[in-house]
């Protein structure tokens, strides 16, 4: 299938600046080069405009930015929208999470029964009552589920995007009281670092494609690289210690590509200025690399 990349330089759902590098980043740690040689015809729209956060005013403390963030997922979630209409297949490159919110609504519309699999440190999971930063960032997950404020949940034009039962994360390793709590009455099966020690990354995966595939019409990854062990991907703005090494992730995307299943993807943390010569950027592309059939023979 074609791939379109689609960019969205966003900060405003994170604190710390220097995620709105992001895309830059990882086009420049040569993205396109990578899907050329996988045989692909891809297509790069750019990025989206996203305003800076300068310009405005950050507005309640605890959904900060929230004006700003909703009109760049409206915009997101149109544009998918087109992307996947024209049968092509959207890459999305962040920008901090809260692009996720944009991106599951412009995809989820051409499958309503998606499933999502949502390789994280966090559970972004919470809403404006459970926040402990205000950081929207923090919240994609609790929106696509229906909770969290109105003008986010209903972007796009309809709620909720997705249900618990077709949901996995894998990667937890830092969740808020409140996000425990809605993974709980909701169901969601999450591997935390400690099934992934116990099981193996390959049960892991093999478990997780079930789930998502069990009655769903198309499958969606989130890939926030701060999922990954901070030793591998230093580049982002939430890094926690003790995650998901290279050759795990790698395992977990290949077994992905292998399945066959996705119909979407987006990269999203990557902080070039809290890297080390662009290193995070270059562990996004290798394992997109994986997630597009790459494979050493
Ligand atoms: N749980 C914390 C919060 O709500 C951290 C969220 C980090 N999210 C992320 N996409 N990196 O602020
Ligand atoms: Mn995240
Ligand atoms: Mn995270
Ligand atoms: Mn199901």
């Amino acid at each position: 299938k074609p791939i379109s990349i689609v960019g969205v330089p966003m900060d405003l759902g994170a604190d710390r600046r220097g995620v709105d590098m992001g895309p830059s980043a990882i086009r420049y740690a040569s993205l396109q080069e990578k899907l050329t040689s996988l045989g692909y015809d891809v297509e790069d729209l750019g990025n989206l405009q996203v305003p800076t956060p300068e310009s405005y005013d950050v507005g309640q403390q605890q959904l900060k930015y929230l004006r700003e963030v909703h009109a760049v997922s409206e915009e997101l979630a149109q544009t998918l929208d087109r992307v996947v209409a024209a049968g092509r297949f959207p890459l999305i490159l962040g920008g901090d999470h809260s692009i996720a919110i944009g991106t599951i609504a412009g995809v989820a519309r051409h499958h309503r029964q998606m499933g999502l699999i949502w390789f994280d440190a966090h559970g972004d999971l919470n809403t404006a009552e459970t926040t402990p930063s205000g950081n929207i960032h923090g919240m994609p997950l609790a929106v696509s589920l229906g909770y969290g404020h109105p003008d986010l949940v209903h972007i796009g034009g309809y709620a909720p995007k997705i249900r618990p039962e077709n949901i996995v994360i894998i990667g937890a390793r830092q969740l808020d009281e409140g996000e425990r709590k809605l993974i709980r009455e909701q169901g969601i099966r999450v591997f935390t670092m400690h099934d992934i020690d116990r099981l193996g990354m390959g049960n892991v995966m093999e478990e997780t494609l079930q789930i998502v595939t069990d009655g769903t019409d198309g499958v969606h990854l989130s890939l926030d690289l701060d999922g990954l062990d901070p030793n591998d991907a230093p580049g982002v703005g939430t890094p926690v210690a003790g995650g998901i090494t290279y050759r795990e992730s790698h395992l977990a995307l290949e077994l992905l590509a292998e399945a066959d299943i996705l119909t979407s993807a987006e990269f999203v943390e990557v902080n070039p200025i809290l890297d080390t010569g662009n290193r995070t950027a270059k562990v996004a592309v290798a394992l997109i690399g994986s997630v597009f059939g790459e494979k050493v023979l």
